[in-house]
C-alpha cells in the first residue's frame, strides 16, 4: 500500500457518485470507483480521476449480489491491502405512486439501498481496520428518508431512513476503533436519478428549495469529501443536510 489515503465509491459511472470520485482524486486520494451498469461513463470517471495522478482502479459490481460485493474486497485487499474511506453512494430509485408498489418492487429497492449499503459495509470493515489513522464511512442517504418523500416513493423514503439507523449503529460500533460514519442527506439533485421526473414536476421541485434549484452533484460531493477527511476527525453518526434549505424537522 502507498501512503496515500484510498478511497472506494460505489455507483461512480455519473452523476453524485462521479462527482466524489473526480473531487476525491483531486485532493489526491486514491479512488476504486464502482459502476453497474454504466461502464461507459464509469471509464470516463477513471480517466478523469487517473489524470490527476492518483492510483485508480474500476469494478463492476451489483450491490444485489453479496457474492460480487465479497469477491469486490477480497480484490481490494489483495491489490490494495486497506481502505481509508468507504462512500455507499449507489442507490436506486422508482417513482411508483405508493398504491401500485409491489412486494417485488420493495425488496428490489430494499435490497440495493439498504442490505447491499449494509453487505457493503460489513465486508469493507476488515480493511478500514487494516488502514489505520482516520477513517471514514460516508453513506448517502436523502432528504426522503429524514422527512417521507413526495416526489420520491415510500420504499425509497424507507430504505434511505434504514441508511440512517444503519449510519447511527456503525457509528456507534466502530467509534472505538477510529472508524467513523456519517451520512449526506440530498435533497433534489440534478442527475439521472431526478431526469426520470416529469420536467414539470422537476421544475416545481427546483421552485421549492429555498436556495431556488437544484443541487448540482458537485454540492453533495463536496460535503462527502468533508466527511470523509481527517479534518472531521471528531465528528460521527452525524447526517449532513445537503438540500438548499428544506427543512428536515
Ligand atoms: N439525485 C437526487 O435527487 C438524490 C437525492 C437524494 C439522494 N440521492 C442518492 O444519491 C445517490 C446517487 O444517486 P444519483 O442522484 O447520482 O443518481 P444515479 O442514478 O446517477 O446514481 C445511482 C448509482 O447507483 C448505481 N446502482 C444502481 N443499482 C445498483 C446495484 N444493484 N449495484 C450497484 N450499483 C447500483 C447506478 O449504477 C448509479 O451509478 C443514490 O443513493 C441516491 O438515492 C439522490
Amino acid at each position: 500500500m502507498s501512503g496515500k489515503r484510498t478511497a472506494l465509491i460505489t455507483g461512480a459511472g455519473g452523476g453524485i457518485g462521479a462527482a466524489t470520485a473526480r473531487e476525491l482524486a483531486r485532493r489526491g486520494v486514491d479512488v476504486w470507483i464502482t459502476y453497474s451498469g454504466d461502464e461507459d461513463g464509469a471509464r470516463r470517471t477513471a480517466g478523469e480521476c487517473a489524470a490527476q495522478g492518483v492510483r485508480t482502479a474500476l469494478s463492476r459490481l451489483d450491490l444485489r449480489s453479496t457474492e460480487d460485493v465479497r469477491r469486490l474486497m477480497a480484490r481490494v485487499g489483495d491489490e490494495w491491502g486497506a481502505l481509508h474511506v468507504l462512500v455507499n453512494n449507489a442507490g436506486v430509485c422508482p417513482y411508483t405512486a405508493w398504491p401500485d408498489i409491489e412486494p417485488d418492487e420493495w425488496d428490489a429497492v430494499m435490497e440495493v439501498n439498504a442490505r447491499g449499503t449494509f453487505f457493503l459495509t460489513k465486508e469493507a470493515i476488515p480493511l478500514l481496520r487494516a488502514a489505520g489513522g482516520d477513517r471514514a464511512v460516508v453513506n448517502v442517504a436523502s432528504l426522503a428518508g429524514q422527512v417521507g418523500g413526495i416526489s420520491t416513493s415510500v420504499h425509497y423514503a424507507a430504505s434511505k431512513a434504514a441508511v440512517l439507523a444503519m449510519t447511527r449503529s456503525f457509528a456507534r460500533l466502530l467509534a472505538a476503533e477510529g472508524i467513523r460514519v456519517n451520512a449526506v442527506s440530498p435533497g433534489p439533485v440534478s442527475t439521472q436519478m431526478t431526469g426520470a421526473l416529469d420536467p414539470g414536476v422537476r421544475d416545481g421541485l427546483a421552485a421549492s428549495v429555498p436556495l431556488g434549484r437544484l443541487g448540482r452533484p458537485e454540492d453533495v460531493a463536496h460535503a462527502i469529501c468533508l466527511l470523509a477527511s481527517p479534518e472531521t476527525a471528531f465528528t460521527t453518526g452525524a447526517t449532513f443536510d445537503v438540500n438548499g434549505g428544506l427543512r428536515t424537522g
